[in-house]
């Protein structure tokens, strides 16, 4: 089986990996994910969907559809595959695409799911093609087709899987082949969250760290996470932090704009690769149009991290706009940096 894999079962609490994490795969942060739909906060189109499907499919005692579900990171792809599993009463595994380098290391994974499990691959368009192969007649036939010998003495013999559920997870659908999208029998994106359903996520998490939170510190944390529960419960840690060692602890409007200040997040949520981005395309390119790849060269950053973590928000709240001839800053960009609309090209 392929190294990167996590194996959780529906009551399981933890994870199971000792190594360093990122910290919004912290344990602490992890507990603050909802377990099941209804304590699912926003996104209440998809939420309705898999409540439908889920009791649907359990009624007729058999396992969900396969599931696919784009988006920018940290809008909940990866907590909705814990829920589904929990849902349905059934084991979790997780990998991703580029985790899974050969196609033995899918099949190892696949052959030690049992009847109705979920599993889950991250990044699924980052799968290698020859791996990708394995998964049609894995997600259609719930089957996997071993080929031994090779040329002319070459036989091949199908091997029966469980019936299982395959829930995929993309920030990139247009790079998916149409083979493979096709096979996923719901497919939902998910989308940036409210000021006010991020209210009801921060509320909810400072209760399960037992924070006090004051409704202007509430607001002032929403009003910063670039529509991102990922991103409101990593800057409310930074904030209890702050209010805990420079304040008296308790979260208001003013421990969220000095501690959020202190990371480099702006009034409205930029960071500072945000606001670098936007730079760059006004002082070195007159505000665009210009290519992704001109603009990564420059700023010394991966294409990938621009194009899935930095500009989704920044398309969003306009900030940014895409032309077939590259990117440009719109007007309010200008007015967010304060810089003059002089230095724009003519
Ligand atoms: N924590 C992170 N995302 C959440 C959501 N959508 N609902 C409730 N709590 C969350």
């Amino acid at each position: 089986m392929a190294d990167d894999v996590l194996t959780f079962s529906s009551e399981m609490k933890g994870i199971l990996s000792d190594e360093k994490l990122p910290v919004d795969k912290e344990p602490e942060v992890l507990s603050l994910r909802p377990r099941t739909l209804s304590d699912y906060i926003g996104q209440t189109g998809v939420v309705e969907t898999l409540e439908i499907a889920i009791e649907a499919a359990k009624k007729r005692e058999e396992p969900l559809d396969h599931v696919l579900f784009h988006g920018p990171p940290g809008l909940g792809k990866t907590t909705l595959s814990h829920i589904i599993a929990n849902e349905m009463e059934k084991t979790l595994t997780l990998t991703s695409g580029p985790a899974l380098e050969k196609g033995g290391d899918l099949i190892g994974i696949l052959t030690h799911l049992s009847e109705g499990d979920v599993l889950f691959i991250d990044e699924i368009h980052r799968m290698p093609k020859a791996v990708e192969e394995f998964l049609y007649p894995a997600m259609e036939d719930f089957a996997v087709d071993f080929v031994f010998d090779k040329g002319m003495y070459a036989r091949s013999h199908r091997y029966r899987l469980k019936q299982f559920t395959l829930v995929g997870a993309t920030t990139r659908v247009g790079l998916l082949s149409a083979p493979l999208r096709d096979r996923f029998g719901i497919f939902r994106s998910l989308d940036f969250y409210s000021e006010k359903d991020l209210i009801k996520i921060v509320r909810r998490s400072a209760a399960l760290l037992e924070l006090e939170i004051s409704d202007d510190g509430a607001d002032a944390l929403a009003g910063r996470s670039r529509g991102t529960p990922r991103i409101v419960n990593r800057l409310l840690k930074r904030v209890r932090d702050y209010a805990q060692v420079r304040a008296d602890g308790v979260i208001n409007a003013g421990t969220v704009g000095a501690a959020l200040t202190l990371e480099g997040v702006d009034d409205i949520g930029l960071t500072n690769l945000d606001r670098r981005y936007l730079n760059i395309i006004i002082e070195y390119y007159q505000g665009g149009p210009v290519g992704i790849e001109a603009i990564a060269a420059t700023l010394q950053e991966e294409t990938d991290t621009l194009v899935d973590v930095v500009e989704p928000f920044l398309l969003k709240i306009g900030l940014l706009i895409r032309t077939s001839s590259g990117r440009k800053a719109s007007p309010s960009a200008y007015q967010h940096l304060g810089l003059g609309e002089s230095r724009k090209s003519k």
